[in-house]
C-alpha cells in the first residue's frame, strides 16, 4: 500500500497544500483548525488510521494466502472464526499496541477495523474495554503487573496474558486458587522471552537484549514453561518476544525467530511490534507489506508448524496519521534564531527522551529556508522540539505544524509547568470533530485534596 499525501510521506494520507497554499488535513484547513480549536492541538486524519489498519490486515491476508494461511479480519470473524482462531488455517492477528495512543475515538476506530489490542496496564485495559474491544481480543503485557491488574485480566478472561516473570506465575496461581477465573475456564497465556537480540534503535526503546527488564532470559524459559503448565487454570499457548521499537531494518526479527525456535514447538507465537516510521522525509522505513511479509517469512522459516501468529504494531498505525499544530509566541535572535511556540515537552517528550528528530513548517508558507530552533515554552533549555528547523521567515502568530506526532505524543503528554494538555481533533472529509478536549485550568487542580 502506498499512502499518498501529496506532501512528503511524513504527513497524513491526503494531506496537501490547498489553493491558498495552506496545509489541509483530512480536507480541513490547518489555519481554521487552529482558530477553531486553539493550539497546541493534535490533529489526526481518520481515513489514514483506517487505511493503515486495513493495510495490515490486507498484507496479512495476501502474505498468508501465498503461504496458505488466513488472516483474521472482520470477514474472518463473520465467517465463523472464534476467539481469534480460524479453524483449519494458520492465522495472523494484528494487535494494536495501545500505548502508542489510547484515546477512545482512536481505539474505537481500530476495534471497528477488526484489530486486537495490547494493553500494558490496568488503565489501558479500562480504556480498551470502554472503547469497545471484546475481552477475547485483548492481550495484557507488563513487567510489573499488580495483583489488581491480573485480577482484572482473569475476571474478563482476556484473549491472552503475556507472563513476564516468575513472581507473576506465583501470583496468577494464587489468584486462580482464590477463584478469580471467569467461568472457571482456563486463562490462555504466553510466556515472554528475551531472545538476546540488540536491534539498531535507541537504547531506551530496545527490549530484546539479554540485560532487559522485560521477559524471561532464554535459559529460564523452560522452567517457566514447566511452572505454568503446572497451574491448572492456565493454558500455555505459546511464546512472545518484542525486540524493540522504531525498527528501520527487519533483520532482527529473523534473528529473534531463529533464537526463539530453540524453545520448542508452540501453537501460538507473538513476535511483538516495532515497525519504524518516517519522522523526517529522508527516512524510508519498510512498508507495512514488507514488514508483515518479513514476520510471516521469519515464522515460516524458524518457528515450525503453528496455528497462530500475532504482531503488535503501535506507532506504525498512528504516528504518520497525526500532526501537532502550534502557534509561535516569540522569535528571538542571538547565536541562533529561536522560534518559541505554545507547547513543547508537555505534548511531545520524544525529542527530550530519545533525541528524536522532527520536521516543522509554517502551515501557510511551506518550504522556508530560515534556519531556526523550534523551542517549546517550558522552563528547561532542553525543551526543543526541532533543533534544525527550516521555516519561512517565522513570526509571532504563525501556526506551525510538526508532522509524525500521532504516536507517543498524546500518550505521553503531561502537565509540566502547569501547561494544559492539548485536545485531539479527528478530521475526515473536511469535517473536524473534537475527540479529546483540552485540559482546563481547573483540571490542573482536579486531583488536589485540601
Ligand atoms: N509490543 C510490545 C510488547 C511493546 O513493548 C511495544 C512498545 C510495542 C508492541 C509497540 O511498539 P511500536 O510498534 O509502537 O514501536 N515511548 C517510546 C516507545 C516505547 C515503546 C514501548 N513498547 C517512543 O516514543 O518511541
Amino acid at each position: 500500500m502506498a499512502i499518498e499525501t501529496g506532501l512528503s510521506h511524513v504527513y497524513p494520507m491526503g494531506a496537501r497544500l490547498n489553493e491558498r497554499g495552506v496545509l489541509e488535513l483530512g480536507g480541513c484547513d490547518a489555519l481554521e483548525l487552529a482558530r477553531e480549536f486553539g493550539t497546541p492541538a493534535y490533529v489526526m486524519v481518520e481515513d489514514d488510521l483506517r487505511t493503515r489498519a486495513r493495510a495490515f490486515i490486507e498484507a496479512a491476508r495476501a502474505a498468508g494466502s501465498k503461504a496458505g494461511l488466513a488472516a483474521e479480519s472482520q470477514e474472518g470473524r463473520a465467517a465463523g472464526s472464534q476467539a481469534g482462531l480460524a479453524v483449519g488455517h494458520e492465522h495472523l492477528a494484528i494487535v494494536y499496541a495501545s500505548k502508542a495512543s489510547s484515546c477512545a475515538a482512536l481505539l474505537r476506530v481500530f476495534a471497528q477495523e477488526g484489530l486486537w489490542c495490547d494493553v500494558a496496564s490496568g488503565g489501558e485495559l479500562h480504556l480498551a474495554l470502554n472503547a469497545g474491544f471484546a475481552p477475547e481480543r485483548l492481550l495484557m503485557h507488563g513487567n510489573a503487573k499488580s495483583e489488581a491488574e491480573l485480577r482484572a485480566a482473569l475476571r474478563h478472561r482476556l484473549g491472552l496474558i503475556v507472563i513476564d516473570n516468575f513472581d507473576e506465575i506465583d501470583r496468577l496461581a494464587r489468584l486462580i486458587a482464590e477463584g478469580e477465573l471467569a467461568d472457571r475456564a482456563a486463562q490462555p497465556v504466553l510466556i515472554r522471552a528475551t531472545p538476546d537480540i540488540r536491534p539498531d534503535t535507541h537504547e531506551k526503546i530496545s527490549t530484546g537484549q539479554a540485560d532487559s527488564k522485560f521477559g524471561f532470559a532464554m535459559d529460564q524459559v523452560s522452567e517457566a514453561i514447566l511452572l505454568v503448565r503446572d497451574v491448572s487454570g492456565l493454558e500455555l499457548q505459546g511464546i512472545h518476544a518484542h525486540v524493540g521499537s522504531q525498527l528501520l531494518d527487519l533483520e532482527p526479527i529473523h534473528r529473534a525467530a531463529s533464537q526463539l525456535s530453540t524453545l520448542g514447538a508452540f501453537p501460538t507465537w507473538n513476535l511483538g511490534g516495532g515497525l519504524g516510521v518516517a519522522y523526517t522525509s529522508h527516512q524510508r522505513p519498510p512498508s507495512i507489506e514488507e514488514y508483515v511479509g518479513a514476520v510471516i517469512e521469519a515464522a515460516r522459516l524458524h518457528l515450525g508448524a503453528h496455528d497462530r501468529l500475532l504482531i503488535e504494531p503501535g506507532r506504525s498505525l498512528t504516528a504518520n496519521a497525526g500532526v501537532t499544530l502550534y502557534t509561535v509566541e516569540s522569535v528571538k535572535r542571538n547565536v541562533s534564531t529561536w522560534v518559541a511556540v505554545d507547547g513543547g515537552m508537555s505534548d511531545n517528550l520524544r525529542p527530550m527522551l530519545y533525541n528524536a528528530l522532527y520536521e516543522a513548517e509554517v502551515v501557510d508558507r511551506f518550504g522556508g529556508d530560515t534556519a531556526c530552533v523550534l523551542a517549546g515554552k517550558h522552563c528547561e533549555s532542553g525543551d526543543v522540539i526541532v533543533r534544525e528547523a527550516l521555516l519561512d521567515d517565522p513570526r509571532a502568530g504563525d501556526v506551525i505544524v510538526t508532522p509524525a506526532t500521532g504516536a507517543y505524543g498524546h500518550a505521553m503528554a503531561n502537565n509540566y509547568n502547569g501547561v494544559t494538555r492539548p485536545p485531539v481533533i479527528f478530521c475526515k472529509d473536511g469535517q473536524a470533530r473534537l475527540v479529546v478536549r483540552r485540559d482546563s485550568l481547573d483540571d490542573l487542580n482536579a486531583r488536589d485534596v485540601l
